[in-house]
């Protein structure tokens, strides 16, 4: 239960391996388009992190088999990269990490493929505003379920609703590290939110209901009801005065 403050020059280390996983992902979410299969997808991210001579985080991962996570439609989390090929009208979230010089950084963002359903269009934006929000309260001084509060009340008032089986995550020296970082609940609990900590904020947000259930691969979360699922990370520093996005591009 001990969480981890990172000094200056750990700090300079998880600047590092935060803007190689923007760079990374934001060359990812620029190549989807229709016909190509989330496995090219996984294979330009692994050719991306070799040649900054740096790591993929999740492979291995537990036993994880990719690079990245690919989540397409009703599958929320953890879709494992492959020959599924990516249609107009789809959303697909993207979710990578980059180990450099013995730190991790971690983002994810959603992207919606040609003309989508306006019910996604809402989905998609209110998982964005929530984790703008909650970017917005990571402040020293804060408490961490601030953090989680603001993401429950952007994504129900936009009628969506959110998972409640995972949640963000400390980050550092280990991809999940203490605290917990949870997508829901009330405010004003848990630890304060102090200068050092970084954090991994990733709301995952649903159309429909909020239940999720795990495929038989043992990785892919799905929404239970069938409906589709949005997600956004941003690893943060909480620096004296204020917080730093690391993974912003
Ligand atoms: N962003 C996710 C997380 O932090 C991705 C992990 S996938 C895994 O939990 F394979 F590494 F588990
Ligand atoms: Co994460």
């Amino acid at each position: 239960m001990k969480i981890p403050l990172k000094s200056a020059a750990e700090l300079e280390g998880m600047r590092v391996s935060c803007r190689m996983t923007a760079e990374v992902l934001g060359r990812v979410a620029a190549a989807v388009q229709p016909g190509v299969t989330t496995g090219e997808l996984d294979e330009l991210a692994r050719k991306l992190i070799a040649d900054m001579r740096a790591r993929p985080s999740f492979l291995g991962y537990r036993g994880y088999p990719a690079a990245m996570c690919i989540s397409v439609n009703d599958e929320v989390i953890h879709g494992i990269p492959g020959r599924r090929v990516v249609m107009p009208g789809d959303v697909v979230s993207l979710d990578v990490g980059v180990y450099y010089r013995g730190f991790h950084g971690d983002s994810a963002t959603t992207v919606m493929v040609g003309v989508v359903d306006p019910d996604v269009i809402r989905l998609v934006e209110a998982t964005r505003r929530a984790l703008e929000a909650a970017l917005a309260v990571a402040r020293p001084g804060a408490r961490l379920s601030d953090v989680s509060h603001i993401v429950e009340t952007t994504a129900k008032s936009a009628g969506c609703s959110v998972v409640r089986e995972f949640v963000g995550h400390g980050i550092g020296r280990e991809l999940h590290e203490e605290p917990q970082v949870a997508n829901f609940g009330a405010a004003g609990r848990g630890p304060v939110l102090r200068p050092g900590m970084t954090l991994a904020i990733e709301p995952m947000v649903n159309l429909g209901r909020p239940e999720v259930s795990v495929l038989d691969d043992k990785w892919t979360v799905v929404t239970r009801d069938g409906q589709p699922s949005a997600h956004f990370e941003h690893t943060v520093a909480v620096l004296e005065g204020g917080m730093e996005i690391l993974s912003r591009a």
